[in-house]
């Protein structure tokens, strides 16, 4: 009989989680204007929010953190870091930041000025808002094939070289600050980019002499992906797949929080120096000095070894299983999810799960209270609330996608967790038809609203 394949790890510490009644969650995200992200974490059972920042650290890691070296300039935590950053990425410069979004920031004060525009596949929120807060704007090249929730295609997170190459050839040079590609594409469901797509973009990149930056956040999963479905890859390295995306950008933007499995931190890797110089400036004014920028001596060493346990392939063979064993459990319950799975969340379609619930009714966002409810489940609306407003009109933006985003944590829950996810969508699912109304809006911020909005049923 062949062996099942198992975590390549056991579990030394654990944590309690809270069960608690269907009154009490009633009531707590009522108090909570029905926004998921005010409620309290011990109000949640299973937490499903993000995969960002939520991971369990390693033995290692840990023991790692003993070692930080806390000296503000020249600490062996840094050049621990820029060891791993150079083996791993290829990248001989960076800049460490403390999160994705300070390496936008910061990145993007040097590349970017109003009137611009980013082409990319998908930005995420948090891009998509560093660009428009500078008054600049990011245009979406995001194959079509993306916005097809049941159709099966190896890499739907891929850039339409078409639609780049037309942004590219009609707007003049100098009012295009750079291509951002994101590998994942978390926003079209953690959907992975292929690496012909990524060698097209630097043929175009050099073609009108453009820069090129990789958002990186969930790099070791997109690797697992070319490894496993593109042509020619299925022997190498996830390490020698790694380098290979990297070797075509000019730098990327790191979220640390995700495939490097740390609770927080991140870094700005660039091949060129003049840029790097540039942007010490920034980092130093944003996030602290070049050798720490937002980051503890003792974080720096548990990314340097959170870095290389993230491309480890076992420990992505059972990443990838397990968000995709909850996927198919979903699947077998009649629940409409997008395929195929991806790497680092399940997303339900919550307009085919909610088809009563027009879309200014925030169809996405009353399934998430739902499976809340059911289950003290904690799930993050992926449509029309986070789409924000058209920064002109004011309008509500209409995304093509409406979902529920069940985002698993890296090493955190076992596959009971998953069964049990997974039959509290499917209780849900056999009330639907009950839910009727969704929900208007109280209260919002101008830009990222979905983190504070406060809303009521109607
Ligand atoms: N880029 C991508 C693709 C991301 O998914 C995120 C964060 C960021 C950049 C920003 O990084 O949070 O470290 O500042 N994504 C989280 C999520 C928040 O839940 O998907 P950050």
């Amino acid at each position: 009989m062949v062996l099942p394949f198992t975590e390549p790890f056991k579990i030394k510490m654990v944590e309690s989680i809270n069960k608690s009644t269907k009154e009490e969650r009633e009531q707590w995200i009522r108090d909570a204007s029905f926004n998921l992200f005010k409620l309290k974490s011990e109000q949640v059972f299973i937490d499903f929010l993000t995969d960002s920042g939520t991971g369990a650290m390693s033995d290692r890691q840990w023991s790692a953190m003993m070692l930080g070296d806390e000296s503000y300039a020249g600490a062996t935590s840094y050049y621990n870091l820029k060891k791993a950053i150079n083996e791993i990425t290829g990248f001989s410069y960076f800049l460490p930041v403390h999160q994705g979004r300070a390496a936008e920031n910061v990145l993007f004060s040097v590349l970017i000025k109003e009137g611009d525009i980013v082409p990319g596949n998908s930005h995420f929120d948090t891009t998509k808002g560093h660009i428009e807060f500078r008054k600049a704007r990011a245009v979406d090249c995001t194959a079509d094939i993306a916005f097809d929730s049941t159709s099966f295609h190896p890499f739907k997170g891929n850039v339409d070289l078409d639609k780049l190459e037309n942004v590219l050839r009609n707007n003049p040079k100098e009012k295009i600050s750079f291509i951002i590609v994101t590998i994942t594409n978390n926003t079209v469901g953690g959907q992975p980019v292929s690496m012909e797509n990524l060698k097209g973009v630097r043929r175009l990149a050099d073609k009108y002499g453009i820069l090129f930056f990789i958002d990186s956040a969930r790099f070791a999963e997109n690797a697992w992906f070319i490894r496993t479905r593109e042509e020619g890859y299925a022997d190498k390295m996830i390490k020698e797949i790694v380098r290979e995306m990297f070797s075509y950008a000019d730098g990327i933007t790191m979220s640390s929080k995700k495939d490097a499995i740390v609770n927080m931190g991140g870094f700005i890797g660039f091949k060129d120096e003049e840029l790097y110089q540039k942007a010490s400036v920034y980092n130093i004014i944003y996030e602290g000095f070049i050798t720490y920028g937002g980051m503890a001596g003792r974080d720096m060493n548990a990314l340097a070894q959170g870095l290389y346990e993230g491309i480890d392939p076992e420990y992505l063979r059972s990443r990838i299983s397990q968000v995709s064993y909850l996927g198919t459990r979903m699947k077998d319950y009649g629940i409409p999810v997008l395929e195929p799975f991806g790497g680092h969340a399940i997303f339900i379609d919550a307009r085919k799960f909610l088809p009563q619930i027009p879309l200014e009714e925030y169809p996405a966002q009353v399934l998430a209270v739902e499976l809340f409810i059911e289950g003290g489940i904690r799930g993050a609306e992926i449509g029309t609330l986070m789409a924000d407003r058209d920064p002109k009109t004011r309008e509500n933006r209409f995304p093509s996608r409406e979902f529920v985003r069940l985002a698993v944590p890296r090493r955190v829950y076992t596959n009971n967790h998953m069964d049990y996810v997974a039959a509290a969508v499917k209780n849900v699912f056999d009330r639907k038809a009950s839910i009727r109304k969704g929900f208007r809006i109280k209260k919002e911020a101008p830009i990222l609203r979905h983190f504070t909005v406060e809303l009521e049923r109607l």
